[in-house]
């Protein structure tokens, strides 16, 4: 990362302070120093802005900044209490029930990170298997999954690029090929790749995947969903759905599973719970999946940290009202149209890779079709000389997969007005 035209001047020192104090792992996006952000604009330090299609990685479904979070957080620091460990407080007891009483499941555990989200739930699918005798208590996911960057997570990845650091997981981590749009799916996929390990379902824990795959961008087939949701049921596995991503209204409703008629055993969400600060969650169909947990087991420092649920409990206000959602689905199908549109214009080169709700993935290829990653970072660097802020191109598809992911408050307007950023800039370099 070095700072760049677009970089305000008067910021250049933060990103040069950055890159001289900090590890370049952390530095993959654009030298674009956010100063304050509000609905669906980010702006510098020098009031230059961008319409964003970031979310800041899916997170600010509600917009950026929304003046009822502000409210809250301020409400929250005023009254005096920024810290409460795991003793009890108000907020938590309110955000715990507008939580379930939101999602129809009948307990959750408060975290703050996806990733712990991921781990939280791993620990109570095993546990509970082990409870029954389920000795290896393994655990079924997916290639191409990404579940966040703690170990356990990497390992229920499918990337095996980030699993080059924590080994395969043999004998608990068990991958499947994640099931193709238009194939018919069967579980007879698990049972194979068991019996090559000389398991049975009766050794799974659990299966934890994506309705869509953040990494891929490939989403789950309504009949895979629910031969998967079968195939658990009758063997007593914990189905897992990670909507780390698709939560929050990002497919249109809710959560992505709604349309799949799969509802899991435990369902992790995290980014869109607060639309803010840092909360995650897991939600729990069945109380008996934690029976065997003593007390202290899920606990963590801060996942109950009152200015964060603060900010949750606001937002789940602005889901539970409508504000966001009755929105999505309409400007869902806006942008798919105009993605198609983009993609038409130069087939050659320009694909949509996939597109569900307010979501979509799009890949820039070179004239023979191959991905073409110089090209993915001129079109993201030329839309943001223009105005548009999308993160780097991410690593699949060759390093040319572009993430369309604007808050679901954007306007039409305001789509229309990103679209044609997209479309002009494509023109100028691919
Ligand atoms: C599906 C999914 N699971 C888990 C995570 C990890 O979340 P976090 O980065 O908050 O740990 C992510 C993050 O992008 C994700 O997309």
């Amino acid at each position: 990362m070095e700072a760049s035209d677009l970089t305000a001047p008067g910021d250049a020192w933060v990103v040069d302070t950055l890159r001289s104090y900090e590890p370049a792992a952390l530095h993959s996006q654009l030298p674009v120093v956010w100063h304050h952000a509000a609905g669906a604009r980010v702006y510098d330090s020098g009031g230059r802005s961008w319409l964003d299609w970031t979310s800041g990685i899916l997170t600010a479904n509600a917009g950026h900044s929304p003046q009822a979070i502000i409210d809250a957080v301020r409400g929250q620091a005023e009254q005096g209490l920024l810290h409460a460990y795991m003793f009890p407080t108000a907020v938590r007891a309110r955000v715990v029930r507008s939580l379930c009483e939101l999602t129809g499941f009948p307990q959750t555990v408060l975290l703050t990170t996806g990733a712990e989200a991921v781990e939280a739930a791993l620990k109570i699918a095993r546990r509970y298997a082990m409870s029954r005798g389920r000795d290896r208590a393994m655990i079924v996911s997916f290639e191409g999954a990404f579940h966040g960057r703690t170990m356990g997570a990497q390992l229920a990845g499918g990337l095996p690029a980030h699993r080059s650091w924590t080994g395969r997981g043999e004998g608990i981590f068990l991958k499947v090929p994640y099931p193709v749009a238009g194939a018919s799916w069967s579980p007879a996929v698990i049972e194979e790749a068991l019996a090559v390990s000389g398991a049975r379902p009766g050794d799974v824990a659990c299966v934890i995947g994506e309705v869509y795959q953040g990494s891929t961008m490939r989403t789950l087939p309504r009949q895979a969903a629910q031969a998967l949701r079968e195939w658990c049921t009758r063997h007593q596995v914990l189905l897992i759905l990670d909507e780390m991503q698709s939560g929050f209204g990002r497919t249109g409703t809710l959560f992505g599973y709604e349309q799949l008629g799969a509802r899991p055993d435990l369902l992790l969400c995290g980014k869109g719970v607060s639309g803010s600060l840092p909360v995650s969650a897991v939600l729990i169909a069945d109380p008996r999946y934690t029976e065997e947990l003593a007390p202290g087991e899920l606990t963590t420092t801060h996942g109950a940290n009152p200015v964060c649920l603060a900010a949750a409990e606001a937002n789940l206000r602005l889901f539970r009202d409508g504000m966001v959602l009755d929105k999505a689905d309409e400007l869902g199908k806006l942008l798919a149209d105009g993605l198609a549109d983009w993609a038409r214009t130069r087939p050659s080169r320009r694909r949509v890779v996939a597109s569900w709700g307010m979501v979509a993935g799009l890949a820039v290829t070179d004239e023979d079709g191959a991905p073409d990653p110089p090209a993915a970072r001129r079109l993201v660097e030329e839309c943001a000389r223009r105005g548009l802020l999308l993160c780097a191109p991410a690593r699949q598809h060759g390093g040319a997969l572009l993430k369309v992911m604007p808050p679901l408050v954007t306007s039409p307007d305001e789509l229309g007005e990103g679209l044609a950023v997209l479309g002009a800039a494509s023109d100028a370099v691919c």
